[in-house]
């Protein structure tokens, strides 16, 4: 049974969610009043590159006009989508989900319009699946972002730190996605300043998979720096990190959709969430560039004690929000130097 809360759309039900990622309750239940319509238009936007899902004609073979033919008529085949796309919305009205039609309008693309696949794909939503996972994608920050079952969804929220990663890259600076699951931050960073070198990493050789499908290129797998080629040391412009920030003791209160379907190292951030986040803090001085930057995804209670690290680390640290995206970022910096 998918709950009323993850059956909302992805994209709003991210930004929604009920966890230690949430900053407000205020926030939050103006997240939760995203209508369908702008799941929707959110959803099936075409942005960027060609999406990977496109409909093609009924019949495949284009039009059928021969009435010996026994491939489908495009009229048949329109009546048997109907009757599918119908189909579909009621077995997940029925599996709880509240955005049901919405939602098999978005399966049915992914299904390419074959009622077959349409089925399965709707088996799948309907067990709980994240939609994003089942679709193979997620519309993030105006790029179209591959996705693949174990692989983190894009939160909405994190549009702030690819606000952020955008407005300090150089034009032709160098950005590490860190802990770049789908790479779907890193991407949304280059579609916005498109000369920048891009380079990610991640420890799950599935996130890695899934990255170089969208990244191309300079994707490593591995552990927080150690990943990254010895070059970049000294030289980050900017260092996105949404590390896992979810304490270890409120992983049960996550919605079933993240606890089953997300790996546990994408969300455990240990008994403060923050032990990912120290360890790249500690990590940070020697890999960015003089004016790098450090930003990183935290939630309200742990803004203090982030602060602290950095600082334990000799760094700077301010904290911005964005409260339309009930996100909350950590913008870390190195010290300038006397000349
Ligand atoms: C919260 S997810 C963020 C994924 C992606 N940046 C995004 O915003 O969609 C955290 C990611 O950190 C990765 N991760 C956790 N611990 C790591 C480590 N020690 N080194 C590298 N990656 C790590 C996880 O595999 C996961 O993909």
């Amino acid at each position: 049974m998918i709950s009323a809360q993850s059956s909302r759309p992805p994209s709003s039900a991210r930004s929604a969610r009920s966890s230690a990622g949430s900053r407000s309750s205020t926030a939050r239940s103006r997240a939760s009043t995203t209508s369908p319509l702008s799941f929707a238009s959110r959803t099936l936007q075409k942005v960027g590159s060609s999406p990977p899902h496109r409909p093609r004609p009924c019949g495949r073979s284009g039009t059928v006009d021969s009435p010996h033919d026994p491939r489908p008529r495009a009229k048949d085949c329109l009546v048997t989508t109907t009757e599918a796309l119908a189909a579909a919305a009621r077995r997940l009205r029925a599996a709880g989900c509240v955005f049901a039609e919405e939602e098999a309008a978005v399966l049915s693309e992914a299904a390419e319009h074959d009622s077959g696949a349409l089925a399965v794909l709707v088996e799948r939503r309907a067990a709980g699946e994240p939609l994003e996972q089942v679709t193979g994608y997620a519309d993030f920050c105006g790029v179209r972002v591959r996705l693949r079952p174990g692989v983190f969804v894009p939160r909405v929220r994190s549009g702030l730190l690819v606000r952020l990663g955008a407005e300090a890259a150089p034009p032709d600076g160098l950005v590490v996605d860190l802990c770049c699951g789908s790479g779907a931050l890193g991407l949304a960073v280059r579609h916005r300043v498109p000369g920048i070198a891009l380079h990610a990493a991640d420890i799950d050789p599935v996130a890695v998979a899934c990255a170089r499908e969208n990244l191309g290129e300079n994707v490593y797998l591995g552990d927080l720096f150690e990943a990254l080629p010895a070059a970049l040391r000294g030289r980050v412009d900017v260092l996105l990190a949404n590390v896992p920030y979810v304490a270890t003791r409120h992983i049960d209160l996550l919605p079933a959709e993240a606890r089953e379907h997300e790996p546990r190292t994408a969300l455990d951030g240990g008994d403060d969430g923050l032990a990912v986040f120290r360890a790249v803090a500690a990590g940070a001085a020697e890999w960015l560039a003089p004016r790098g930057v450090l930003l990183s995804e935290i939630t309200e209670a742990q803004a203090e004690t982030a602060r602290e690290i950095a600082a334990g680390n000799g760094l700077t640290a301010t904290i911005t929000t964005d409260d339309d995206l009930d996100s909350l970022a950590i913008i870390v910096r190195k010290p300038l130097q006397r000349p």
